[in-house]
């Protein structure tokens, strides 16, 4: 049995914050909280760190890739295995373990004396990101009562956020010293906290009933429900009773469930393709192109104009995906994203046309720095309330329950591919076609998601996840039975 949900939240499940936590539940909300924010520094540092890398060593731009988007290589075959990893070892255990490859990959990243040992570290600690991703929001869902679940999701998508935010903010006080070694070394802190935090609590009572440890679980249900223990036993075992049987891949794949299964990859890869990590990870080098020319200058853009502006749009949307629905939120967010991409591509190419400063052999700050500074803004605010928290919503309440476990693994994959894709080659793609046609490709991108949306993505806010079944079973139905009629 797997029951692995990444970022899992369904409206449905949340209810008002007005409920009070137990001590113990404060407990849990603060690994989800640190389990986000490990996996956003360790998405963000880098934007910082490639400026002393590239000073200390001279890297080529394929290396420069290389470094920046190993990460979400070993991200993507850490997510895959979680599940099997939280099932066999516990959830509790798959957070530590997760936590203790953070901190070995932070040191051999920080200790790096050549290039190639860095990559190394790079791959272990996005396996980390990888396990934790899927493990910490699977513990918190199976520690929190229904009636807080929601909340605890939307704090894990906070923590990503101010995760990377973070990293922006010591990356730029590092900066001076070109101290990339710290900067990737002090992700070893947020994951040493979550051992810490992790520590004192017990497993999930939902997975000590599946390895058949009833004293364990009902210890962990007395903490968790200490009004009503015996409720809540009944609860995780009534629960435990009705699991269905892990489907296998060729069900997962069946016709019958394609829409949701072509959903989910399509939401999961239009979410990178528009081009969100490429300004994550490559900031400062966009600032730099985009005529800031001292380091101070491109991180404090970085910190303020990306990071802090992401954090506070993804609390906006968190407050409003349940009132206002997923499709106008999608819908929305990729017009501001498409014209903004669309600005910031006219900007860079104004600036392209400015003869270089023949002192400073840069180009000279000038009003299109600007529109592209308020273009990645726009950017930025657009995705941060749309795309970022939103498809994440919804690969979590569009697969039908006997499919969801390996339903979210896949779209999960695809997302990490896809941000492997992107930013892989962000660069070498701005060599060749320069920064200009690159932001216009993401615009057009843009477009195309916009349609697809619009043409396929169904709207489930109020809908149960039950009904949302429903709507696939009758869907294929209706698709089967007109394509007997015009068989016969
Ligand atoms: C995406 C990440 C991205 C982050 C930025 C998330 O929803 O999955 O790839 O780095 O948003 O805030």
């Amino acid at each position: 049995m797997s029951t692995t949900t990444t970022g899992a939240s369904t409206g449905a499940e949340s209810e008002p914050p007005s409920v009070p936590l137990s001590r113990w539940l404060w407990l849990v909300g603060a690994v989800i909280l640190v389990a986000g924010v490990l996996f956003g520094y360790d998405q963000g540092v880098i934007a910082g760190a490639l400026i002393g890398i590239e000073k200390e060593w001279d890297v080529s731009t394929r290396l420069t890739e290389v470094i920046t988007s190993w990460v979400t290589l070993g991200a993507l075959v850490g997510a895959l295995v979680a599940g099997t990893v939280a099932d066999r070892i516990g959830r509790r255990a798959a957070v530590m373990a997760a936590a203790v490859l953070f901190v070995a990959g932070a040191v051999v990243e920080a200790a790096s004396p050549n290039p190639s040992v860095l990559v190394v570290g790079r791959l272990v600690v996005g396996f980390g990101v990888g396990v934790a991703s899927v493990a910490a929001p699977l513990y918190a869902a199976e520690m929190a009562p229904t009636r807080v679940r929601g909340r605890f999701v939307s704090w894990y998508q906070f923590g990503i956020t101010f995760g990377i935010f973070l990293a922006y903010l010591v990356d730029q006080l590092l900066s001076s010293g070109d101290r990339w070694r710290a900067m990737l070394g002090v992700s070893a802190v947020p994951a040493i906290l979550l051992v810490l935090l992790i520590l004192p609590l017990g497993d999930t009572p939902r997975w000590y009933l599946t390895k058949g440890r009833e004293d364990d679980a009902r210890r962990a249900v007395e903490r968790i429900r200490p009004d009503d223990p015996d409720a809540g036993m009944a609860e995780i075992e009534a629960s435990i009773a009705e699991d269905v049987p892990q489907a296998s891949w060729g069900q997962v794949f069946s016709r019958r469930w394609r829409t949701p299964l072509l959903l989910g990859i399509g939401l999961a890869v239009f979410q990178q393709v528009t081009g969100i990590n490429a300004i994550i990870y490559y900031a400062n080098k966009i600032f730099a192109a985009a005529g800031f020319e001292s380091v101070a200058d491109q991180t404090a853009a970085t910190t303020w104009a990306i990071g802090a502006v992401n954090v506070v749009a993804t609390l906006i949307a968190v407050a409003f995906v349940d009132r206002l629905g997923r499709r106008p939120l999608l819908l929305a967010g990729l017009v501001g994203m498409g014209l903004s991409l669309t600005a910031v591509g006219f900007a860079f190419r104004s600036l392209a046309q400015i003869p270089e400063d023949p002192v400073t052999q840069t180009a000279r700050v000038s009003n299109p720095g600007a529109i592209a500074l308020v273009g990645l803004v726009v950017y930025i605010a657009s995705f941060a309330f749309s795309l970022g928290p939103v498809v994440w919503t919804l690969i979590n309440e569009i697969f039908p329950r006997d499919i969801r476990g390996r339903g979210v693994s896949v779209a999960t994959a695809f997302n990490w591919g896809s941000a492997w894709l992107v930013s892989q080659f962000f660069l070498s793609l701005t060599d060749s076609i320069g920064q200009a046609a690159t932001f216009w490709l993401f615009a057009a991108l843009c477009l195309v998601a916009f349609v697809w949306i619009w043409r396929y993505v169904p709207e489930t806010r109020g809908r149960s996840l039950e009904e949302i079944e429903e709507m696939w079973v009758a869907r294929s139905d209706s698709a089967d039975q007109a394509s007997r009629a015009s068989a016969g």
